[in-house]
């Protein structure tokens, strides 16, 4: 996990073992069944809008050489969803539609969003459409700075920045609508910030373990309980479910206090849990940190369930079709999904080429135009190939 060294491995494996077996149970057709648990996974793949099918071809190739050279493989259905139906007719992509992925193990996404279209409306029914109704209450966003000269941040190092954000992917203010009511000076806006105690719980629990298998076995709370009360909620059960963790040392922090820290003193932090809405933000900062939204990657994770894994980067639509735009994301989305499924030693091949590109200056950059999505696949899916 940028991608990880292994870290939340152990958690991860375990579940991606209990989703193996689930799928021979449901599926349980002869010739599936015969296939060595483990070896083939049902992949849907997402490209989207913009720069998304590029870059994710460009991933593809790369999980082409992983695949050749682990010994495991995919079977894999393109799904043509994008902002077209969107700007050029009135259909949506619907509850139903996204009922159909949980027919796969994985889905590997590459971004939505289209000018043309009304803002956020296909992004909702995507995106967060797929986090709700599949359920992906863990998003896993690792902040791992690949190189020196990546980090932005006076007098630090790449070996500074390796903590990985654990943001809950299903409450919140994302989890509702909300309501306008009123005219002129009477209009009124608001939604709901609305947490539940399974909801934390489960996402909470989820931190912990997976902090108990990082280096420093630390995990931070990051709310915003002092102006925010309902927030206390967080915390109790943080200290709650804590206590049983004692082998990994727990605090909390304001949110406004840990974008202040992640950029003045990155090396505090291993592991972080957060709400959806601090999440979201804090993440942005985190991929800032370590050389821009070009290098984030993100898994949308159901333990044991279908799982969807993507870039952070949007659609970036001006760079759309140019070959420009930088596969280093979405190949990180591969290694997370590798290592969600049990293959951990083709996720670390492929976070180890990306370094070693990046380190040895092969791979130029991590922004759009530093060089061609394809030329940086290459030189990755060489080295996975090995
Ligand atoms: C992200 C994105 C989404 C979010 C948007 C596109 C709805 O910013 O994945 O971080 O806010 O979660
Ligand atoms: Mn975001």
């Amino acid at each position: 996990m940028g991608l990880g060294h292994g870290h939340g491995g152990a958690a991860v494996k375990h579940r991606a073992l209990k989703l193996v077996r689930r799928l021979r149970h449901v599926n349980g057709s002869a010739r599936i069944a015969d296939i060595p648990m483990g070896s083939s996974f049902r992949l849907a793949v997402i490209g989207g809008d913009g720069i998304g099918p590029e870059v994710t071809r460009a991933a593809l190739r790369v999980l082409d050489a992983a695949e050749r050279r682990f010994g495991f493989s995919t079977v894999r259905e393109e799904l043509g969803w994008s902002s077209a139906r969107y700007v050029e007719s009135t259909s949506r992509i619907t509850p139903e539609d996204i009922d159909g992925l949980r027919a796969f193990d994985v889905i590997l996404f590459g971004a939505i969003g289209d000018p043309r279209a009304a803002r956020g409306v296909v992004e909702r029914d995507v995106i967060l459409g797929m986090r709700r109704r599949l359920d992906l209450y863990v998003n896993l966003r690792p902040v791992v700075a690949y190189d020196d000269r990546l980090v932005p941040l006076k007098g630090k190092r790449a070996a500074d920045i390796d903590l990985v954000v654990v943001r809950e992917n299903t409450e919140d203010v994302y989890g509702q609508t909300g309501w306008v009511t009123g005219r002129g000076k009477d209009e009124v806006a608001g939604v709901p910030m609305r947490f539940t105690r399974p909801g934390i719980e489960r996402v909470v629990r989820y931190a912990f373990e997976l902090a108990r298998t990082r280096p420093e076995r630390h995990l931070t709370l990051v709310d915003k309980a002092n102006a925010i009360p309902v927030q206390e909620l967080w915390r109790r059960i943080f200290d709650e479910i804590g206590e049983e963790f004692g082998d990994v040392t727990r605090d909390a922090m304001y949110v406004d206090a840990a974008c202040m820290w992640l950029v003045l003193r990155p090396e505090q932090f291993d592991t972080i849990v957060t709400t959806n809405l601090f999440g979201d933000i804090i993440t942005d900062l985190g991929a800032a940190i370590c050389g821009g939204l070009g290098v984030a990657a993100s898994g949308n994770i159901n333990p044991g369930n279908v799982s969807m894994f993507e870039p952070v980067h949007g659609s970036a639509p001006k760079y759309a079709g140019k070959g420009v735009a930088s596969p280093v994301g979405s190949i990180g989305a591969v290694a997370l999904m590798l290592e969600y499924l049990g293959q951990s030693d083709a996720s670390r091949a492929i976070e180890d080429a990306v370094r070693d590109g990046l380190r040895g200056g092969r791979i130029k950059g991590v922004e759009a135009g530093s060089q061609k999505t394809d030329e940086v696949a290459n030189i990755i899916a060489m080295a996975v190939a090995g």
